[in-house]
């Protein structure tokens, strides 16, 4: 009978037919696929694992600093943190266009990611938390079945570039099933359940030029965002939810002071595979809470607007 406490038996051990002693390498997210994937090789494996985790200075609100700690709490797994927001802030510098934002976004994360990745010695395999859509869509590890239309940036190219073989235990799962692998094998409720969120992170929801200022502005309106949605029960039932800086400027009245800044657009959606996606009906008191809470609390924000776009014909991000 198959269970997915077999399916976890059976890949653990064959994790540790296939690597034996040798080394891995996995490049950490903070996704449910990559850390699922994490666990799944620790178990086997132990430390001969290690992850990197690239911080790319376009993540959410203390992100690097809770995947750290909600990973390490009970493992002793070996994870190299490289800070290199720099490099990839630099090389935004004045990008408006989307793809062009992608592109960079993967060039440095490949750069980075292959420059630490040589500084594991003997390592002979990469683990990659791909997906059976992603299989099948066969373009991208990430997120694949819009790769068409948004070039999504993944690592495809290293394994040959390192001469690193591949370890992909997810590879004949869905997203759902990885879900209850994850829970099967006691991973943290918080990682089990955690939203999509894109490989080029806030970049592509700073719409216009990237800078650490609209970035900041960003990263504090989903974080109010965010808390609001898990407080009120919504988070799971959602496919994601999240904040978006926009490039125009609106006029606002605070005090009888005239103001002039920035939009924010809430969007939250369901979906079950996100190549379709719906608009959610989020009740009206919760909507006023966040764009109370964003408007009072972060500073340079003075108008909300809600997304009520579907996919298609509107996608899921807004670029
Ligand atoms: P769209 O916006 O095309 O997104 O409806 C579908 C799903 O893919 C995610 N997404 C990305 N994931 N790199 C990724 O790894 C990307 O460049 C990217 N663009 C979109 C999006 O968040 C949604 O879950």
């Amino acid at each position: 009978e198959w269970t997915m406490a077999s399916f976890a038996k059976d890949s653990i051990a064959e994790i540790r037919e296939t690597v034996q002693d040798k080394k891995v390498i996995l490049g950490l997210s903070g996704g449910v696929d990559s850390s699922v994937t994490a666990l799944l090789i620790h178990k086997a494996i132990g430390k001969s694992l290690t992850c990197i985790f690239v911080d790319n200075g376009l993540l959410r609100k203390d992100e690097g600093e809770k995947l750290k700690k909600t990973l390490t709490r009970h493992l002793d797994i070996n994870i190299r943190f490289v800070n290199a927001e720099d490099a990839f802030l630099k090389a935004l510098a004045g990008v408006t266009d989307p793809e062009k934002k992608r592109k960079i976004i993967g060039k440095i994360f490949m750069d980075v990611f292959e420059d630490e990745a040589g500084k594991i010695k003997d390592a002979e395999f990469l683990a990659q938390g791909t997906l059976y859509p992603d299989v099948i869509e066969s373009v991208s590890a990430f997120g694949g079945p819009t790769a068409v239309i948004k070039s999504h940036h993944n690592v495809g190219g290293l394994p040959e570039k390192m001469k690193l073989q591949l370890v992909e235990p997810l590879k004949y799962l869905f997203k759902d099933e990885v879900r209850v692998l994850g829970e099967e094998i006691g991973l943290e409720e918080e990682l089990v359940w955690r939203q999509p969120f894109p490989g080029p992170g806030l970049a592509i929801r700073v719409i216009g030029e990237i800078t650490k200022e609209r970035l900041s502005v960003l990263r504090e309106a989903d974080a109010v965002l965010l808390e609001e949605i898990k407080a009120s029960g919504y988070y799971r039932q959602l496919w994601q939810s999240f904040a978006v800086l926009l490039p125009i400027k609106s006029v606002g009245v605070m005090g009888d002071q005239r103001t002039y800044e920035n939009i924010v657009a809430i969007r939250a959606v369901t979906s079950k595979d996100a190549m379709t996606a719906d608009w959610a009906r989020l009740p009206y008191d919760l909507l006023s809470n966040i764009s109370n809470r964003i408007i009072n609390e972060v500073r340079g924000v003075n108008r909300v607007v809600y997304d009520i776009s579907s996919k298609p014909p509107s996608t899921i991000e807004w670029e």
